[in-house]
């Protein structure tokens, strides 16, 4: 029956109508003592594996005691050893003036990707909920070290988010100083306003789904002995 169809159909009709047909259900095989840390990092290790990235985006809610909500996709800079996922930030945004008053975030990571192992197309999301802290500056002087030569510059010469801007002197100032760091006449140093926090996770919220299936999600959160619990919810 399908060898007909596909004779008769072009392939991609053939592939698409294959698709509507089929479904399943995933699952999330984790051990009865499973640490949320490392099921995210096996995710994001594996997301950029099959994506062939370097960088690991995420979105970043967080609110005044008011209730007032932002959002905005950040760079995870790194794990700590304690499970902390590291950003960085501007001392005098948004986020860091509601961080200062309400040190609440909800996160979440998105990892779609096509795992050329298995050729499936896998969809995940990660949302976490916790608090941050404000890291030493000794922190920022490492993450800054580390960082591409354009992004240090940004560091440097965007002292404050979301105000307006002329973008022909910031040209000027940014090829300036590009000129001046080329020719050795200016080493950078990691400026005053380049702040770094790191989100303590309480809760975490697993999503997987294969191609054409659906989902699974598992739940974590700490158990009264401070050890995590986990338990697979609906999708
Ligand atoms: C791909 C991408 C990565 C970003 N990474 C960061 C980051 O690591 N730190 C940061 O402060 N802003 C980053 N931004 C900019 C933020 O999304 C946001 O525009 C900026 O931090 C101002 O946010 P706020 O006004 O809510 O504080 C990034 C934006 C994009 C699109």
């Amino acid at each position: 029956m399908n060898i007909t169809i596909k004779r008769i159909l072009p392939i991609t009709r053939y592939t698409k109508r294959f698709a509507r047909m089929s479904s399943g259900l995933s699952y999330i095989d984790v051990p009865e003592n499973c640490q949320p840390s490392n099921l995210f990092k096996q995710w994001a290790d594996d997301y950029k594996k099959y994506t062939h990235s370097g960088i690991v985006l995420f979105n970043l809610a967080t609110s005044f005691k008011n209730g007032d909500v932002a959002n905005r996709t950040l760079a995870l800079q790194e794990i700590s050893d304690d499970d902390g996922l590291i950003f960085h930030a501007k001392f005098n945004s948004l986020k860091v003036k509601q961080i200062e008053e309400n040190p609440k975030a909800s996160v979440s990571f998105l990892f779609t990707y096509t795992n050329e192992t298995s050729n499936k197309r896998i969809s995940q999301q990660v949302r976490m909920k916790g608090f941050i802290e404000k890291l030493p500056p000794s922190y920022s002087d490492k993450i800054f070290e580390k960082q591409p030569l354009f992004a240090k510059l940004r560091s440097v010469l965007i002292e404050e988010q979301g105000v307006p801007v002329c973008w022909e002197e910031l040209k000027k100032k940014h090829d300036d100083l590009l000129d001046k760091v080329n020719k050795g006449e200016i080493k950078l140093k990691t400026p005053k306003q380049l702040v770094l926090y790191k989100i303590m996770p309480v809760k975490y919220d697993f999503y997987h789904a294969n191609e054409n299936e659906i989902g699974d999600r598992i739940l974590f959160s700490k158990s009264k002995d401070d050890k995590w619990d986990h338990y697979h919810v609906t999708a």
